[in-house]
């Protein structure tokens, strides 16, 4: 049988290629352009399949995210609701996004950017007393899988951790906000780490309102997508608001042009969409595990709940 693998963006292809091949040896593993083969394909492990190629592969069964976002499937028109999705869910994901968490909240903590346009202007700007893990209320927007990875390590680390999330759940030592208190949570909140997934809901949340109700000097770091922020109420809070930092790993379109303003701020800081970089052997393993199951019980249970839009 057929597996069709497509991916043009991810670090590591070649190992990615060689451990699905290793996990999956009794298949025959095409790229898109074997579209001959197509209607012999029943597994498919993507990121960014183009379009045109889902309404070929006519015996789909399953198809496995390469990432924990799964908008890059839904988005597509040609994507039918039948087939099951399955997502990434993998604690050195998780660890790989709490980690990038804490290394740029410890940036706007720390001041380093601050101290890093200085060094480019040659100036020496002088002591500034940091915040203390403890005087500092992280609000964490989206509480999934990834968000409580990094709601686990700051707690670990004595900040004070609240979060808004979709509906209500209990966690430990974590205020939770849901509903319509999204404005207490971002009144209360010192620093905002995003990690919404992209729905239509979630679309340009991060808007005017959103930004003038964050504390005046704080700080914005954008994990989730980038749909997620309204980009030019962003650039204009940027502008007037000096001391207000945004730590951007997402963008609305992805790779961002060089003419982007975002690029010469100096209150922002890029990274290349790599926050929840996938670790491949834990995942192919995990996809080879669902597949296994599927060949046993001859369905599998979609990770994606349609009506959520994620
Ligand atoms: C990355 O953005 C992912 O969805 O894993």
């Amino acid at each position: 049988m057929t597996l069709l693998f497509h991916n043009t963006t991810f670090d590591k292809i070649d190992v990615w290629k060689k451990t699905i091949k290793k996990y999956f040896k009794n298949e025959n593993i095409i790229s898109i352009k074997d579209y001959k083969k197509f209607n012999a394909v029943k597994y498919a492990i993507v990121w960014n399949l183009p379009d045109e190629v889902l309404p070929k592969l006519k015996n789909l069964k399953v198809i496995f995210s390469m990432g924990a976002g799964v908008d890059h499937i839904l988005k597509l028109n040609n994507y039918n609701k039948k087939i099951p999705i399955i997502r990434i869910k993998d604690t050195l994901m998780g660890e790989r996004i709490a980690n990038y968490s804490l290394a740029q909240l410890l940036n706007y903590q720390l001041n380093f950017k601050i101290f890093q346009n200085s060094q480019n202007k040659r100036y020496w700007s002088g002591e500034r007393t940091p915040i203390d893990n403890k005087n500092l209320t992280v609000g964490i927007l989206g509480l999934g899988f990834l968000g409580n990875h990094i709601a686990r390590l700051l707690c670990k680390l004595d900040y004070n951790v609240i979060a808004y999330k979709k509906s209500p759940t209990k966690v430990k030592n974590i205020k939770i906000y849901t509903g319509k208190n999204i404005l207490r949570f971002i009144k209360n909140s010192d620093v905002i780490i995003s990690i919404l997934p992209s729905t239509p809901q979630t679309n340009n949340m991060i808007n005017k309102k959103f930004l003038t109700t964050m504390k005046k000097n704080s700080c914005l770091i954008n994990i989730g997508r980038g749909n997620t922020i309204e980009e030019k109420d962003l650039l204009n809070h940027l502008k007037k608001n000096k001391n207000f930092f945004a730590y951007l790993d997402v963008f609305k379109n992805e790779p961002l042009k060089s003419s982007s303003q975002f690029w010469k701020l100096p209150n922002v800081t890029i990274t290349p969409h790599v926050a929840g970089v996938t670790a491949i052997e834990p995942s192919v393993r995990y996809m080879y595990s669902i597949y296994k199951k599927l060949k046993i019980n001859k369905k599998v249970k979609s990770d994606v709940n349609l009506s959520n839009g994620y």
